[in-house]
């Protein structure tokens, strides 16, 4: 059975349940989206009690909810609660797997040329201090990652295999269940970037068969922000260095000993945000109840849409690439910055945003590109805002 697309009456409802989108047309859900009103409400009311009735004693109240938080991000991506760490963004998340990575010198890590650039910064200084050898996999001519390039680079000194599964500045996805398959033929550690994704396509950690995935609350999935969480593969949780530990980290703790927890959860600290991890619950439950394979398949329609109409104005460049592409829709406009267009944009009350070069670095120095605008669609977009988003380009450009 095919899936259902939304009709008109459930699109209004979205906007209706979205404050935001009465106020904005916001093409910036790769920046951050407007998150639904539920879950503004819930990280409000809790915020609310905590004042009210002590901080210690609200948390003890919302004990199950806060733990369901871990049990709906497990469903969104096909994991186990006891595999699911959450942490303030997606950063810290990717920086906590692969600084808990034992590297030595000479190992070697394989990327793409679409790989974000926190994580790029980590290769470099693990370069630095370790040794480490970077090797880039080009995308082919066609703009698709390739294969049997990967299969190439691999050689008895690589340790990781890290894959940005979208790029901040661009449309184009690279393929991470076939790359996973890829790593586990050769028994490599597979980290995937998925900050982007969650929200916006279906992920299932078993089919891509990765042994640790970040993401971020605030993008796709519409979450507050300052949330992220971290899935590690339970067999890969041992082999990981803890960057942090305190209290919560250990299960038990002697006068000269200690033991670690048993979950992903002794990647956290025990201090952290309790209002945001309910609203980030709230989100992915709503995104959860709509069906993130309806979701991408409105954000496929939404992208194309807007792309085909922008490849239809004179002195504009789509720079999206790949056979599959998502909700993310970058460009040039000939002769005027993308900072002018952005700010341009924001006089008419339209949300965009500008992509720099260093986002992701050897992608945009190969096609020679400084910066870019980026219109980033979710399903709660329109039709009829993409028109908008269009004349106002063809008024600037006239
Ligand atoms: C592909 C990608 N990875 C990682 C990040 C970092 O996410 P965060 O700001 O939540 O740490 C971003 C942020 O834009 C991103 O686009």
């Amino acid at each position: 059975m095919g899936i259902r697309p939304f009709n008109e009456q459930e699109i209004q409802q979205f906007r209706a349940e979205t404050k935001g989108t009465a106020q904005r047309l916001h093409f910036n859900n790769a920046g951050s989206s407007l998150p639904p009103d539920v879950v503004l409400d819930t990280v409000v009311n809790y915020l609310t009690e905590e004042a009210t009735y002590g901080g210690y004693e609200i948390e003890y109240k919302y004990n199950a909810e806060l733990n369901n938080t871990y049990a709906l991000i497990a469903r969104l991506i096909n994991a186990d609660t006891d595999e699911i760490a959450v942490v303030e963004n997606a950063s810290t998340a990717w920086w906590l797997a692969f600084n808990g990575i034992d590297f030595k010198a000479g190992d070697e890590i394989i990327t793409s040329e679409m790989e974000y650039v926190t994580n790029l910064i980590s290769f470099i200084h693990a370069k630095k201090t370790y040794g480490i050898e970077i090797k880039v996999i080009p995308n082919d001519k066609h703009g698709n990652f390739s294969l049997s390039a990967l299969e190439t680079a691999i050689s008895p000194q690589t340790k990781l295999i890290a894959i940005t599964h979208i790029a901040s500045t661009t449309g184009g996805m690279m393929p991470i269940v076939e790359i996973g398959r890829v790593a586990r033929k050769h028994g490599i550690l597979y980290l995937v970037d998925a900050c982007q994704s969650a929200g916006q396509v279906p992920v299932d950690v078993r089919e891509v068969d990765c042994d640790m995935l970040s993401v971020t609350g605030r993008k796709y999935l519409r979450a507050p922000r300052g949330t992220g969480f971290l899935y590690v593969r339970k067999t890969v949780q041992d082999k990981l260095k803890l960057q942090f530990m305190d209290g919560f980290t250990t299960q038990w703790v002697s006068e000269t000993d200690y033991k670690i927890r048993d979950d992903a959860r002794r990647f956290e600290m025990y201090e952290k945000n309790r209002a945001l991890i309910l609203g980030l619950g709230k989100a992915v439950e709503y995104a959860l109840n709509i069906g993130i394979d309806r979701i991408w398949q409105r954000v496929q329609y939404l992208a194309n849409t807007l792309r085909g109409q922008l490849r239809n104005i004179e002195g504009i460049s789509v720079h999206d690439f790949g056979d599959e592409q998502c909700g993310i829709v970058t460009f040039t406009v000939n002769g005027v910055d993308s900072a002018a267009v952005k700010a341009k944009l924001a006089e008419k009350q339209i949300n965009v945003s500008v992509g720099l070069a260093k986002s992701t670095l050897f992608f945009m120095n190969k096609n020679h590109l400084s910066s870019v605008v980026r219109a980033s669609v979710h399903y709660y977009n329109t039709e009829q805002e993409i028109g908008v988003l269009c004349d106002a380009l063809r008024y600037l450009i006239s």
